[in-house]
């Protein structure tokens, strides 16, 4: 049985409402629930040099491990516009790193909403035991 991912999802569209998205106008926010329950919350930080903005879930990764927590249930995302958004590329390898099994539910401004697990979006994480001995 899912838990109810209600609770979660407000707490990403408050984190949405916090975003610094001057220049693209695409404003996330993102809600990461902790194995013990706790809940870490980022939004998107953009920047006048573009390439230097950081997604709203490695942000709240960031939280999320300041906080002393590694090991993840559940991520919620609420983007701007119409449809739910799942997680670039870069931030999927990121969540990879720490929980290749999260659950993701992603709403869009309407409230429509879009469920995945993780291992489905990432398929084949670049993880720890591929690097050689001794760099892990
Ligand atoms: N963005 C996120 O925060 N999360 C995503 O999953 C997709 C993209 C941000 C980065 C940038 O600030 C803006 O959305 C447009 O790409």
């Amino acid at each position: 049985m899912m838990a109810e991912p209600e609770p979660l999802l407000e707490r990403a569209r408050a984190a949405r409402e916090r975003a610094y998205a001057p220049y693209s106008r695409f404003r996330v926010g993102a809600a990461l629930e902790a194995e013990d329950g706790s809940v870490h919350v980022g939004c998107n930080v953009e920047n006048a040099a573009h390439p230097l903005a950081v997604c709203a879930e490695r942000n709240a990764v960031g939280a999320a491990l300041a906080a002393g927590r590694r090991r993840f249930r559940t991520l919620t995302l609420c983007a701007s516009g119409p449809d739910p958004v799942p997680p670039c590329g870069g931030c999927r390898q990121v969540l990879a790193e720490f929980a290749p099994d999260l659950r993701v539910i992603s709403e869009g401004d309407g409230g429509s909403r879009a469920e995945w697990s993780l291992a489905d979006l990432l398929p084949e994480p670049f993880v720890s035991q591929r690097l050689p001995k001794g760099r892990r």
